[in-house]
């Protein structure tokens, strides 16, 4: 099978083409990533003989055209991705996660290939703290941020890519992932790295606002699921119940790293920021028979610091200049 993996040398993107060469030997894997601050080929170099990494634009025409031609299906996980970056400058959001879409869909239109868009909860908006509903596929759109709003944008495209053209496409909206080779702006590599270098972890606002964590290789796996067993035209939640405050991640990494518990610091809150996401991942469960294997946090949470322990070559030289940001705004 001919896997064309769009942003495969990000976060999710990177563990993914890892699994995959790991599982799936008969894969042949391309990487279509424009390598943005947040793509590095150095996340792709124990794969690097399996694996065609091209470095390019999801949004250049011809070069999309081309790969997508080449390929059996299309695992699109490119986009901008950060939350805090989006308000700073929704420009590139726009451009990479919806016109980047649009180049993706007219491409798979074109030459019949099988497509899987990867999206989050955070097109959802969020619950009320002490609201026992979980989102569902059937929840309605209320998308907060210009990468929300993006990703959401994104979303409906690929919906009525399939039911204006017939393009043979599946959707899933994971919620908030953890792991090896996350970028060091987000929230658990921030707190980690901040801890290696023997400095206090930063919790936004009061730390109430509730994730629902997922290791992962968990969301990789469920891909791959729906990849072989998804029904086309289907939107898939993907999520293991795995809710916590801010506040209770920052303890829980203070407590593995033998800290006490209130060695940290409060900083600004993140405007708009969403109170609460939680996943409702029956039909993944039901349907299509995936369970998670990463069901303790706090074990899958020091097998992540192991790894930015022992991988610290890969995550120091973005550090510093991360920090620089978050200091312009006190955060
Ligand atoms: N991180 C999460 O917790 C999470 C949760 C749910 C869904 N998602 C979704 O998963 C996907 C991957 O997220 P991530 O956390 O790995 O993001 P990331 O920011 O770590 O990686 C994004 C990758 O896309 C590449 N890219 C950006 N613009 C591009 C362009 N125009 N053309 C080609 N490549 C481009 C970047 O270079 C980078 O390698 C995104 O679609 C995101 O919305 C993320």
């Amino acid at each position: 099978m001919r896997v064309l993996v769009t942003g495969g040398a990000g976060f999710i993107g990177a563990n993914f083409v890892q699994q995959t060469v790991r599982e799936r030997p008969d894969a042949e894997v391309t990487v279509l990533d424009a390598l943005t601050y947040a793509g590095d080929r150095g996340s792709l170099a124990s794969v690097a003989e399996r694996v065609t990494l091209v470095e390019g634009s999801i949004t250049d025409v011809a070069l999309v055209d081309r790969l997508v031609g080449e390929s059996d299906v299309v695992v699109h996980f490119a986009a901008e991705s950060h939350n805090d970056n989006s308000l700073d400058d929704p420009s590139p959001f726009v451009q990479t996660n919806l016109v980047g879409t649009f180049t993706l869909l007219e491409a798979v239109r074109k030459h019949g290939t099988r497509f899987h868009h990867i999206s989050t909860d955070e097109v959802y908006g969020d619950l009320e703290l002490d609201d026992p509903a979980k989102f569902t596929p059937e929840t309605p759109y209320n998308p907060s941020s210009p990468y929300s709003s993006t990703k959401a944008g994104s979303d409906l495209l690929v919906r009525a890519w399939v039911r204006s053209f017939g393009v043979a496409a599946t959707i899933s909206n994971c919620s908030n992932n953890y792991g090896p080779y996350q970028h060091v702006e987000k929230f658990i590599p921030r707190q980690i790295t901040n801890l290696i270098d023997g400095l206090r972890p930063r919790l936004y606002g009061a730390g109430l606002n509730v994730r629902d964590w997922i290791h992962v290789e968990d969301h990789n796996a469920a891909v791959w699921t729906i990849i072989d067993k998804g029904r086309i035209g289907e939107t898939y939640l993907i999520g293991a119940d795995g809710e916590r405050n801010n506040l209770e991640v920052v303890r829980t990494l203070l407590e593995l790293f033998g800290r006490e518990p209130d060695d940290f610091d409060h900083v600004a809150d993140r405007p708009g920021h969403d109170l609460r996401y939680a996943i409702d991942a029956t039909r993944l469960r039901d349907e299509l028979g995936w369970a998670p294997r990463y069901t303790e946090f706090k074990d899958g949470l020091a097998a992540t610091i192991d790894w930015y322990r022992a991988n610290e070559a890969w995550w120091r030289p973005a550090k510093a200049a991360t920090e620089a940001k978050y200091a312009r705004t006190g955060q």
